[in-house]
């Protein structure tokens, strides 16, 4: 079947994996990839989808309601999977308005340009995919701080570190408690998906995904800055005590989550995702340092001494963990890749891609742009 699809922010971290993965596997799609290019979309990421026939960039602010629009229309779309958003927390800290802006401003100019793109010709064969975070739910209490074996297991969990740091999990129905102003503007934006759904009758499905890692995401996030601060002998801030809990998946299992949804989940809900993968930060930094060590040569632990513990950040978070078996009962996905192999895989990418992280901490990659689409 021919399809017309939009993927906003798709020059960032999980976007990028995405568009390369509909281009990929769906040569009989249109896929137009809608960015604005902030500081966290980088078209080298899409290097190596330049040419090919069934692929599009689009230089376009989400928060643009009329060039949104326009390129709708102009492009018959019949599907949105949204990714675009500002995505740090450290950074909603300390700007909460372009985090507003984009997040849900930004999502409703989408849902609104869907809505009336869609709405007279009928909303059959149309879906609005809106990717959110499991941090829309708050944070889990730690009531086993010494971890015990997880009620259930995925390939992503089923390493020698094997641990849950508490008997509650994220499921689809918890309450929202937002409480930075990154999760904040996601919630609310969560909450307008919904409404046009059930307002409106848009076909639009919500994911909330546990912290992804992998290659191309920007290091100003845990893994990659920490990975970049070691291969460079720099400090590695460990906010507090290192003692937060994440529940990470590999970005790859991320996008095969998105391209099952996108086709087969049911219009009106809502799938967490997750691999039952929960680390303590101060754990997965041990390994970041163990692996690059030994990838670079150097003797297993050689820089142990670059942590260095710093002020906690504000309202940190304490625990995030996903139950993700709606996911896996009703559509049957199931992660890959066990957590080590995957941290091996991801710092071997950027130790060969260091190309990649200069352009990225120079700044460089931002000439990508005028570079690429300068004569077109
Ligand atoms: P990212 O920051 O790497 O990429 C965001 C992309 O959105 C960039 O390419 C940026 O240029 C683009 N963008 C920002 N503002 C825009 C605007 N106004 N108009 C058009 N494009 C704009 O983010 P990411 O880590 O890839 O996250 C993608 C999505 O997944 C976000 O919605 C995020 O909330 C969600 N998510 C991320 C994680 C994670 O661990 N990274 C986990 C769960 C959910
Ligand atoms: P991050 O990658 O920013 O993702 P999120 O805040 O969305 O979970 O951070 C992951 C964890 O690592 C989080 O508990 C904060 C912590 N962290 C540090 O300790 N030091 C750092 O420099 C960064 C960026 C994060």
């Amino acid at each position: 079947m021919k399809r017309s699809i939009i993927i906003t922010g798709g020059a960032g971290f999980i976007g990028s994996h995405v568009v390369r993965l509909f281009v990929n596997k769906y040569p009989e799609y249109q896929i137009i990839c809608l960015d604005k290019l902030t500081y966290a979309g980088n078209l080298a990421n899409l290097k190596d989808l330049e040419g090919k026939p069934n692929y599009k960039f689009e230089k376009v602010d989400i928060c643009d309601f009329d060039a949104v629009l326009s390129l709708m229309k102009l492009e018959k779309v019949d599907g949105i999977i949204h990714l675009a958003a500002e995505s740090h927390v450290d950074r909603s800290i300390k700007d909460p308005f372009t985090f507003a802006k984009t997040n849900v401003l930004g999502t409703l100019s989408l849902l609104q340009a869907a809505r009336l793109c869609w709405e007279p010709v009928g909303y059959e064969g149309k879906r609005f995919y809106h990717i959110s975070t499991d941090e829309v739910y708050g944070a889990l209490e730690m009531t086993r701080p010494d971890g015990v074996n997880p009620p259930f297991t995925t390939k992503a969990s089923s390493g020698s570190h094997h641990l849950a740091y508490g008997e509650e999990f994220f499921t689809e129905d918890m309450k929202y408690q937002p409480h930075s102003p990154y999760s904040a503007a996601k919630a609310s934006s969560d909450h307008f998906v919904r409404a046009f759904h059930d307002t409106y009758g848009l076909p639009t499905v919500v994911t909330n995904c546990s912290n992804n890692y992998g290659p191309y995401q920007f290091p100003e996030k845990l893994i990659p800055l920490f990975v970049n601060n070691i291969r460079l002998r720099k400090p590695l801030p460990v906010y507090g005590k290192g003692e937060n809990v994440r529940d990470w998946l590999y970005v790859e299992d991320h996008a095969r989550a998105i391209d099952l949804i996108f086709h087969e989940g049911k219009a009106g809900e809502t799938y967490n995702i997750g691999g039952f993968n929960e680390w303590k930060n101060i754990d997965v930094i041990k390994l970041l340092i163990r692996t690059t060590d030994r990838l670079l040569g150097r003797p297993e632990g050689a820089d142990d001494d670059l942590i260095t513990y710093v002020t906690d950040r504000a309202g940190h978070d304490l625990r995030y963990a996903i139950d993700s078996r709606k996911l896996q009962s009703e559509l049957g996905w199931e992660p890959s890749l066990q957590f080590e192999e995957g941290i091996e895989k991801t710092v071997r990418w950027y130790l060969d891609n260091q190309d990649w992280l200069d352009g990225v901490t120079s700044g460089d990659y931002q000439k990508y742009y005028d570079e690429m689409y300068r004569n077109r």
